[in-house]
């Protein structure tokens, strides 16, 4: 079950190259075994993987979105109250924009499992590493060891 307690302040996830990664079944090392991997691989079932506090991929179970490689994109809305869920879905997902995130993440070489960053052969993203670092700061959510 996947629902707005899946997601975490970015700063609460593992950071990987400038991303984070969590896994929602528990199994973190198998998520990092893959994300650390700088040759690819297929990432494990439960795993989240954000560039920025307002979108999310979580890898769903086997048969859940064969066109997506069972990858579910989020867009989410992260405010000091936690996070909402404002879109979800397999290839059918759209961004705020308007854009396709299957569009763009299908890009990505097959050995990367629809990860683009910056050298995986997807468009790159029309923003400087600066901002993608101010917006990772940004994140509003509370932090675990700050809960109440
Ligand atoms: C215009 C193309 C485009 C669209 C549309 C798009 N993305 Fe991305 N996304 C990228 C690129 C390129 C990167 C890598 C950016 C970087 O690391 O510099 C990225 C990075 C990410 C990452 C970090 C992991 C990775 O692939 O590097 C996640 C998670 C992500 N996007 C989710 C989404 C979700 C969810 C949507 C839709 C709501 C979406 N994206 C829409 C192009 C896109």
């Amino acid at each position: 079950m996947v629902n707005e307690d899946s997601f975490l302040n970015l700063a609460d996830m593992t950071a990987v190259r400038g991303f984070f990664v969590d896994n929602v079944l528990g199994d973190l090392d198998a998520t990092l075994a893959v994300a650390e991997n700088t040759d690819g691989g297929i990432y494990p079932a439960g795993s989240v993987v954000q560039l920025f506090p307002g979108e999310a991929m979580v890898k769903r179970e086997a048969g859940f979105s064969p066109a997506t490689n069972d990858w579910e994109f989020f867009e989410l809305v992260p405010s000091a109250a936690g996070t909402e869920i404002r879109v979800r879905g397999g290839a059918e997902a759209v961004n705020q924009f308007g854009g396709s995130c299957a569009d763009c993440h299908q890009a990505a070489d097959p050995e990367f499992d629809l990860i683009c960053e910056q050298d995986h052969g997807c468009e790159p993203l029309p923003i400087g590493r600066d901002l993608i670092e101010l917006a990772q700061q940004s994140d509003p959510r509370p932090r675990l060891d700050a809960a109440s």
